[in-house]
Order: structure tokens, then C-alpha cells, then sequence
């Protein structure tokens, strides 16, 4: 397919907000369906009148927690990109979901939508673990959600949060290796970050705790390679982990620098628009994201056309994140500032890169180290 395209759709709603959590989410008020599915169905409309005669490769509700929105508004969504689009024969519909809204004629609701892949924000098979990351969910919760996801959809994946606090290495051996005899054919597997502005960033600052020593994450990262590649669950993507037939086509849009279109409050879209390549970024605030929908049709709060130097930026810092890497041609605008040929050759060099006639990608030394491989290469 030589120019997939995706649609992202952000539900920022959630019952509670996670101490780590930097995402553009608000706690869960009772939400208006026919308003929300009524704004949804009118932003789309507005991309497909702008993107005529493409049809879509993917969907995905990511949030927040979109389990938690009505389900006429998932299947008003699903029904309005078939209308103004179509898709594509295999095309991939995601959606987020959190273990406490794991019932059965939900999820089965969900399918009926046309729902085909399921993402369980799991982020831990540890009780303990569960408390200290403010879910409200316990692991035998998230066990069963995983089986009844299982029984449900034929693609599922699920999320881990590892590097934490006074987490031993062997303790992450023993939650990884249970997580893999679960039996999904997908893995996100994250790192604990400390986002500004969240609870944990407060937490830390105040020296209640401190995170993880970089020389753990590292360990622990590599750990992870060698145990999910172990299960034919090979790393793809940094954090993600699958095999072939089972990678996310919606994601890899993303980190190989396709096209894809973002609705929904706080949503951000790329678009490549009369050879011109297009950020677009909607309202964050609920309220203003349905305030501008109907007074313009969109939620569009902000638009950007992107010169060669960010454009670079983006598809770097995207597409090496993946273990296939990115070409650059010779013609490319990476070459045309002569330094940065050098740092490829000298990163090269190191072992941080390998270069394979032009196919560009970290090495399992470099990836660990990738965000400063980035840095180097575009500095
Ligand atoms: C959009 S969130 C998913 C939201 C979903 N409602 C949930 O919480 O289950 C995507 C994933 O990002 C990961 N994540 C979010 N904040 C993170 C952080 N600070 N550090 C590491 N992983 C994080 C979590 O694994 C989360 O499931």
C-alpha cells in the first residue's frame, strides 16, 4: 500500500488520572452520546471532504479510556469512516480499553461495532505494582480482562509499565515471562517515565521516591529483547512487540511517517496535502473541541505546514525507532548538510547505527541509547 491512511480518534475521558499519566485526559463526567457522536461524525467529514478517494488502512480510539465511551459513538464512528471513506481489505480498528471495563457484551458490543483489535491497559501483573500506579484494577482483574478479551477478538495486545521504582531485575524476569504465557499476540512494554507536571514528577521532586538508576533501566530493557524475542515476540518498535503478522498497522503509520488524520479533543494529525506535509492539532479542552465543531465544522485548533528541516526531524525521530529503520536516498535532505553525513559515518562507526545501502537503523547497542543517537545525528 504506497500511502496508507490512518484515523486517530482521543476519548480524554478516564474515571480516574493516573499519577504518571501526561496524556490529554479529564476525569469522566457523564458524557452527552449523540453530542459527542454528532461532533466526532462532523470532524470527519471534514478530513474526507480533504482527502478524497483515499480510503483507510486503520482506526484507533486511544485515550483516555475509550471502553468508556458510549458504545453508539464507537459504532457512529466506525459507520462514518466506512460512509466517507471505506476500508481498506484487512484494515485494522483498535481500541483502548481498561481492564475495569472488560465485560463480556462489551467487549462483544465493541466487535459488533466492528472493533477488531483490542488494547488492554494492563500496566501490571502485580498487585503492589497496581496500588503504586493508581489503577483501579488488581491483576486477577486484569487476567480475566485479557481472557475475555482473548475469547472476544482475534488481536489483542496489552500494556506494561517496567523500570519501576525498587523493581529488581528478576522480579521483572518473573511478572515478563507470566505476562508472555498470557497469550497475546501483541506487547507494549514502556518504561516508567516521570512526566512533568504528573503526580509522580511531584512525588520525585519531593524525594518521596526516586526512579529507577539508568544502568536498571538498561538491564531491564535488555532483558525484555531477549525474553519477548525468546517467545516470537520480537521488538519491532522500542516498546512494542509482536510478530510480523501481528504489528500494528495503525502505530506503524505513525513511526514510518504516513498519513493519518486526528479528531477528537487534544488529537494531532499528519497530512501530506498538495505535495505540502501538514500537523494538525485540535482543541484539548472537551468543551472548546465541541464549541469550535459547531461553530467550523472541525475541532482544527491549530495547523502547520512543515518545512524539510522538521520533516527530517519527525521522520527520524519516528522511523528509527523501529527496527526496520528508514531509507535515505541519495537525493535525500538529510544529505543536504554535509556534517550530518559524517555523524552517520561516525555513528556508524560506533556501532550505534548500522547502515544497510541506505537502509538506516539503530543497532541493538544504539537503541537503548536511541533518543541520544537522535540528538547527535540532528545537532
Ligand atoms: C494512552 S495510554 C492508555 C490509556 C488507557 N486508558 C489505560 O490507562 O489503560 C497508553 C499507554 O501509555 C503508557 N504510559 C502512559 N504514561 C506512561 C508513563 N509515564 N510511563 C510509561 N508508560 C506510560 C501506559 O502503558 C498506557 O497504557
Amino acid at each position: 500500500m504506497t500511502n496508507p491512511l490512518g484515523v486517530y480518534v482521543h476519548w480524554p475521558f478516564c474515571s480516574r488520572i493516573c499519577p504518571y499519566c501526561d496524556f490529554n485526559v479529564y476525569k469522566n463526567k457523564a458524557v452527552d452520546a449523540q453530542t459527542w457522536t454528532t461532533a466526532l461524525k462532523r470532524d470527519l467529514n471534514y478530513w474526507a471532504e480533504r482527502t478524497k478517494g483515499r480510503k483507510l488502512t486503520s482506526l484507533y480510539f486511544g485515550g483516555g479510556t475509550p471502553s468508556l465511551a458510549p458504545i453508539e459513538t464507537i459504532t457512529g464512528v466506525v459507520d462514518a469512516c466506512a460512509e466517507l471513506w471505506g476500508f481498506e481489505a484487512e484494515a485494522e480498528i483498535t481500541l483502548e480499553a481498561n481492564p475495569t471495563d472488560a465485560e463480556r457484551t462489551r467487549f462483544d458490543a465493541f466487535a459488533k461495532a466492528g472493533v477488531n483489535r483490542l488494547s488492554l491497559g494492563v500496566q501490571s501483573l502485580r498487585d503492589d505494582a497496581l496500588i503504586f500506579l493508581g489503577r483501579n484494577h488488581n491483576a486477577n482483574d486484569a487476567k480475566r480482562a485479557i481472557e475475555t478479551a482473548r475469547s472476544v477478538f482475534e488481536r489483542i495486545t496489552f500494556d506494561l509499565i517496567y523500570a519501576r521504582p525498587d523493581q529488581s531485575i528478576d522480579a521483572w524476569r518473573n511478572e515478563l515471562s507470566e505476562a508472555i504465557k498470557l497469550g497475546a499476540t501483541h506487547l507494549s512494554l514502556y518504561q516508567l517515565t516521570i512526566e512533568p507536571g504528573t503526580a509522580f514528577a511531584k512525588a520525585v521532586d519531593a524525594g518521596r521516591w526516586a526512579a529507577l538508576e539508568e544502568d536498571q533501566c538498561a538491564d531491564q530493557f535488555a532483558l525484555t529483547q531477549e525474553l519477548t524475542e525468546a517467545a516470537g515476540l520480537p521488538a519491532y518498535e522500542i516498546s512494542n512487540h509482536a510478530a510480523l503478522s501481528d504489528q500494528s498497522r495503525h502505530n506503524l503509520i505513525y513511526w514510518r511517517y504516513q498519513d493519518y488524520i486526528g479528531v477528537g479533543p487534544g488529537a494531532h494529525g499528519r497530512l501530506t496535502w498538495n505535495d505540502e506535509r501538514i500537523a494538525t492539532q485540535t482543541h484539548d479542552r472537551p468543551d472548546a473541541y465541541l464549541t469550535s465543531v459547531e461553530k467550523t465544522g472541525t475541532g482544527l485548533n491549530a495547523s502547520e505546514q512543515l518545512d524539510q528541516e522538521a520533516q527530517l526531524t519527525e521522520r527520524l525521530s519516528m522511523g528509527l525507532r523501529l527496527r526496520e529503520g528508514i531509507t535515505l536516498y541519495a537525493d535525500d535532505y538529510f544529505y543536504n548538510d554535509d556534517t550530518r553525513a559524517e555523524k552517520l559515518l561516525q555513528l556508524t562507526s560506533d556501532g550505534l547505527l548500522a547502515n544497510n545501502c541506505g537502509r538506516i537503523s539503530a543497532t541493538p547497542k544504539g537503541r537503548p541509547l536511541l533518543n541520544a543517537v537522535i540528538r547527535d545525528l540532528l545537532t
